[in-house]
């Protein structure tokens, strides 16, 4: 399947995304020599997230509250009203959810994962169970905080690293009658769908497929949960790839999505290119039932946490969501990294997903046991010989069992996040360059082993150091190849 979306063709032929915008705001970049990438890694810890930025030049760890702002977002924050309480600020981002969500009652909260710990704290307890097209590390920490536990229900395909299936995020819908009927719908407090679901590559789910979630869900009288966080590219790959929605408006697609579940909730980090998050419904019973949560765990309600100013700037990117313009450009980014790594031999997930490109690390180092944390490994491995940072989304990113053993992942990636409007083509073609040569030289990466695991969501201050002087190796082969390059 190829996603062939261009409004623009070049004379020459090739089929390059062409950026609709231009830069006003930039940030100076450090790519630092090799030694000092080294040193950098030990001082973290071998771990992406221990790095500073002045010792990475991209930075694709992630794209929440990296994305590129827009001129009127950032006018918008001037005028924010600082009242704690009755914020006009608030009143504004009420207004945008209700016009593009859908829903009128907005709970605020100061990002998405304080909405999940909302939800799971009213909902969650002892012996639910929450069926789940996939999960997302923080929600699934925040329902077994509360002593639930989940169900993952995709179809066999998702697990397929490369594949053609437009929509690898779909829920399993005989999976989930079987694991409403296991459980009984008096232990399912509610059904979770993740537009555009994070962890397996950023794939998303069809408008058919929500559908018959949502009839499932009348059928045996429970709520229907979205996570909206990536919702926006979620849509527009409906409008790509769903026929049914080919010549429907991106705003008529969101809300045909939102429309279908009883809550929503975002990030808005991702979601409007700002930062905080909300829940919403249009019932006034969820309403009630979560509002006292909110003065408890995040601020009043009209702030929940955030700063007026991101209120604001959540307002104006909600409302550009609706603009396919700005939606397609990490998509199409990402589809031309992809391609290009996968036409050099580099195994990545296809078809090509959304947030960011995701490589196969098992794919690559399938010499490395699992028990050394191969997608570790390889991000460690790609900071080292390339100065970008990627996130680890593989088994070191799972939590262990309720015994403490490990729970491998189902897949080992690498995910090199492309934020909305972030990067230039240059950019992107060093990144396939570096990856190309890693993947040439792969053996010569070897494992990790934690010096310091934490107890919770471990991949976040955890500390590692390689088995053996493999980061040595690698660095002598870099300077081989590339002399005194950068
Ligand atoms: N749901 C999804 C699907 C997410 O991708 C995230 C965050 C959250 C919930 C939590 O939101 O960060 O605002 O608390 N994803 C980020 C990432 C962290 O890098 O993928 P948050």
């Amino acid at each position: 399947m190829s996603n062939n979306y261009q409004k623009v063709k070049f004379f020459s032929g090739e089929n390059i995304p062409l950026e609709l915008h231009k830069a006003r705001i930039v940030q100076k970049l450090f790519l630092v020599p090799i030694e000092r990438r080294l040193e950098a890694l030990k001082e973290g810890g071998f771990n992406t997230f221990g790095l500073q930025t002045t010792d990475i030049f991209l930075d694709m760890i992630t794209d929440s509250g990296t994305n590129a702002m827009s001129d009127n977002q950032l006018a918008a924050m001037m005028r924010a009203d600082d009242a704690y309480a009755g914020s006009q600020s608030y009143v504004r981002m009420q207004k945008a959810v209700e016009d593009v969500l859908g829903k009128k009652y907005l709970l605020p909260a100061h990002q998405g994962r304080a909405a999940e710990n909302i939800l799971a704290c009213a909902y969650v307890k002892k012996g639910s169970v929450i069926p789940m097209n996939y999960h997302f590390t923080t929600t699934l920490a925040h329902i077994t905080q509360y002593g639930g536990g989940i169900e993952e229900l995709l179809y066999d395909e998702a697990y397929v690293i490369n594949s053609s299936h437009p929509f690898k995020g779909n829920m399993n819908l005989e999976k989930l009658e079987d694991c409403i009927k296991r459980h009984s719908a008096a232990n399912i407090p509610f059904i979770r769908m993740e537009a555009s679901t994070n962890l397996i590559g950023g794939q998303p789910f069809s408008v058919e497929n929500l559908r018959a979630v949502r009839a499932i869900a009348d059928k045996y009288n429970i709520r229907l949960v979205l996570d909206a966080s990536l919702m926006g590219e979620n849509a527009w790959l409906v409008k790509q790839r769903e026929p049914e929605f080919h010549h429907t408006g991106m705003a008529d697609i969101i809300r045909t999505m939102t429309n279908l579940a009883d809550i929503v909730y975002f990030s808005a980090r991702k979601l409007s290119s700002s930062r905080g998050g909300g829940i919403c419904t249009n019932d006034l019973k969820v309403y009630k039932e979560l509002e006292p949560l909110v003065p408890l765990f995040e601020g009043f309600l009209t702030y929940g946490g955030m700063s007026v100013r991101e209120i604001e700037a959540i307002a104006v990117g909600l409302y550009e969501t609706w603009d396919e313009n700005m939606i397609c450009q990490s998509p199409q980014y990402i589809e031309y990294l992809v391609n290009s790594a996968v036409a050099k031999g580099v195994p990545m997930v296809t078809p090509p997903g959304v947030l960011g490109a995701h490589v196969n690390a098992r794919g690559i180092c399938s010499h490395i046991p699992k028990t050394q944390y191969i997608a570790g490994a390889f991000a460690a491995a790609f900071f080292l010989i390339s100065g970008v940072r990627g996130m680890e989304r593989g088994s070191l990113s799972n939590q262990r069992d309720e015994y403490g053993n490990e729970t491998f992942a189902d897949m080992e990636l690498l995910r090199l996040a492309v934020p909305r409007r972030v990067f230039t083509l240059s950019q992107i073609k060093y990144v396939v360059d570096r990856l190309d040569w890693l993947t040439q030289n792969s053996r010569l990466i070897g494992g990790l082993k934690f010096v310091y695991e934490p107890p919770v969501l471990r991949f976040f201050m955890g500390r590692l150091e390689p088995i053996g002087d493999w980061p040595q190796k690698l660095i002598a082969k870099f300077k081989e190849d590339f002399g005194d390059s950068l």
